[in-house]
Order: C-alpha cells, then sequence, then structure tokens
C-alpha cells in the first residue's frame, strides 16, 4: 500500500496533466486557479486509499479521485459565493477574483467535467455513479438546510448533525465507498468503509465550524469568524444558544439580530460568549466522539492490521489538523 505522502504526490500529477488553458478563458482560468490551488486532497487520497486497502490497483481508482476532488473544488467555488467568502486556500475567491456569474459558470463546468471523469471509471461503473449522483445530491440538499438553517434560531443538535452529513460527511464516505467499489470489494465492507467515511466527515465538519472561530486565519486559509458574521448555525453557536443564561444569552441575541455592525465587533462579541461557556471544549469532546465512532466502524473491517494503519495514520492526521 502506498502511504498518504505517495498517493497525494500521484493525485497532484494526475491533476496537473488535466488541461484546462482552453477559451474561453474565462470559464476555464477560474478552474485553474481553483484545481491548481491546492487544498489537502483528502477526498481523492481517501478514494485511492480505500481501493488499496481491499486489494486493487489504484490505476482503476484514479478517474474517479479526480472527478471527486473537481466536484468538492466546484462545491467550494459556489459555496464561497453563497457563504460571501472573499478568501480560500489563502487567496480570493473566484467570485472576488472575477465575478458571480463566471463562479456560477465556471463551477457548473467543472461539475460536468466531474461527471466526464466519474464514468472513465473501469470497474462497477453502474454503482459507482449511483454512488456519485446520490450523495451530489445529498450536498444540495445539506447545503440547502445550511442557508435555511441562518434564519431559524431554533436548530437542534440533531437537525445540524443532519445538515453537515448531507453537505460533507457524505462526500467523505462516497470517497471511500468509490475506492472500495474500484477494488471489487464485498458488499458488507463498502457499507462499513461508508459509515466509517461519514463519521470521519461529520468530525471533519465540527473540527471546520471550531477552526472558523479557533484557527488561525494564515494556516486555515480562510477568514476566521465568517460563520458567525452570518449566524450560521455551527455546532458552536447551536450549543451556545442551548447553554447561555442572563447576560450572555441576552448579548447572543442581541448580535444574532443586529443588522448593522462591525464584523469585527460581532466576531469579538460572540466569541466571548462562546469562551465563557466553555464552547470550546464541547466542541471538540463532539468531535472526538466522531472520531471514535468512526474508528469502531473501522474495526469491523476484516482486514490485516497492518494494511489498515494507512488509513488510520491518515484519519489521525486529521485528527490533528489547524488547516
Ligand atoms: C472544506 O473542505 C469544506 C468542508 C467540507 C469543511 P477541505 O477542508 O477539505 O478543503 P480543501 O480542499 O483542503 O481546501
Ligand atoms: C462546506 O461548508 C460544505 C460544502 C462546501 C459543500 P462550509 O461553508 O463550512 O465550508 P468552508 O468553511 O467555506 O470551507
Ligand atoms: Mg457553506
Ligand atoms: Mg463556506
Ligand atoms: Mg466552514
Amino acid at each position: 500500500m502506498h502511504s498518504y505522502n505517495d498517493l497525494l504526490k500521484i493525485i497532484n500529477s494526475e491533476l496537473n496533466k488535466l488541461n484546462f488553458d482552453k477559451e474561453p478563458q474565462n470559464l476555464y482560468q477560474p478552474i485553474n486557479y481553483v484545481i491548481k490551488n491546492g487544498g489537502k486532497r483528502i477526498r481523492p487520497v481517501l478514494t485511492l486509499m480505500s481501493c488499496e486497502l481491499f486489494g486493487g490497483d489504484y490505476k482503476n481508482a484514479v478517474s474517479s479521485a479526480l472527478a471527486i476532488e473537481i466536484f468538492h473544488n466546484f462545491t467550494l467555488l459556489h459555496d464561497d459565493m453563497m457563504d460571501n467568502a472573499d478568501v480560500r486556500r489563502g487567496n480570493p475567491t473566484v467570485h472576488i477574483k472575477w465575478n458571480d456569474n463566471i463562479a456560477l459558470l465556471s463551477g457548473d463546468a467543472m461539475s460536468i467535467i466531474a461527471y466526464k471523469l466519474i464514468s472513465e471509471s473501469p470497474v462497477n461503473l453502474t454503482d459507482i455513479l449511483n454512488t456519485f449522483s446520490n450523495t451530489a445530491l445529498n450536498i444540495c440538499e445539506g447545503q440547502q438546510y445550511d442557508m435555511d438553517f441562518e434564519d431559524n434560531p431554533d436548530v437542534s443538535e440533531e437537525e445540524y448533525i443532519k445538515m453537515i452529513t448531507l453537505k460533507t460527511a457524505v462526500l467523505l464516505a462516497c470517497s471511500l465507498r468509490i475506492g472500495a467499489l474500484s477494488a471489487n470489494a464485498k458488499q458488507e465492507d463498502c457499507e462499513n468503509i461508508y459509515e466509517f467515511g461519514k463519521n470521519l466527515g461529520t468530525a471533519f465538519q465540527l473540527q471546520d465550524d471550531f477552526l472558523d472561530v479557533y484557527g488561525d486565519t494564515n494556516k486555515f486559509g480562510k477568514n476566521i469568524g465568517g460563520d458567525i458574521i452570518l449566524n450560521k448555525k455551527t455546532f458552536l453557536l447551536i450549543k451556545a444558544l442551548k447553554e447561555a443564561k442572563g447576560q450572555d444569552y441576552q448579548n447572543l441575541i442581541h448580535w444574532i439580530n443586529a443588522k448593522d455592525f462591525n464584523n469585527q465587533e460581532k466576531i469579538n462579541a460572540v466569541i466571548t460568549i462562546f469562551n465563557n461557556l466553555n464552547i470550546k471544549e464541547y466542541t471538540l469532546q463532539n468531535m472526538e466522539k466522531y472520531y471514535n465512532k468512526a474508528y469502531e466502524i473501522f474495526d469491523k473491517i476484516p482486514i490485516e492490521n497492518e494494511r489498515k494503519k494507512v488509513v488510520i495514520d491518515f484519519a489521525e492526521s486529521l485528527r490533528r489538523r489547524d488547516c
């Protein structure tokens, strides 16, 4: 089995082979910009890793791995427009560097490119296409819940978990399942690796919410406090709304309802409330819960531990991430 670093090199070199130096430039340059601009490449690496875990040749999973990474980048492009985000991976977002219409159409083109690539999968194509399409639709559902929740003051923890499962976790799960399908893995193994990915992805989004507040902008590559500005119903805000009493509660409601405000002032005030309520610790505990659930499921997969270690090491590196 290849290590994470080896697989990352393979993904980057395959991505570099894709040629987006085409006309019209206003359609293809933004695609080049996002694809060649880095990112952790977690999902395509998971696809190749899962393929090798189940004894497959990673080459059979390359086109689907690329499709998944391009699809992920497409969702980020539209997400940044929806979230009014100016910075991604330390650089201006596409709708800022170009404009909304360009971000819209380049994103559309990326989703089509992703479908072209996934349809080149050489093993188990029908199952792979089904997994991919169901996931793509799940992401749209999750993104709509995420937007709807901005204006909903009463989102439960359960509704939140459903939302992040859809918008984020299922793509990690899908990446692993497609890797397994490319290796012709047994159905039970495909199910288990999918459930492992779902829990890993849930932990991953909890961590993203956490880093949006407690991360370092230079490492995270996104503006800190973006979720606070938009009243995103992150785990942190939902928990704070539940736990806050007295003055903290009044202040929180004031900032959620405020229309005209200085962004930094709102961010500082809300973080102070989070700190008063130990929201940081609650969030980390919850994140740990999902990492541990993921490991419990992974344990059930009947493969020798030596092979499984690559996956566990990778998950552990995600658990420690600050970007
Ligand atoms: C960002 O995903 C969007 C979320 C689901 C939280 P990543 O953190 O994987 O983004 P990149 O691709 O590494 O930039
Ligand atoms: C990511 O949610 C979900 C998708 C892009 C589908 P976020 O909106 O939290 O992602 P970031 O923080 O902008 O990367
Ligand atoms: Mg979003
Ligand atoms: Mg966003
Ligand atoms: Mg986020």
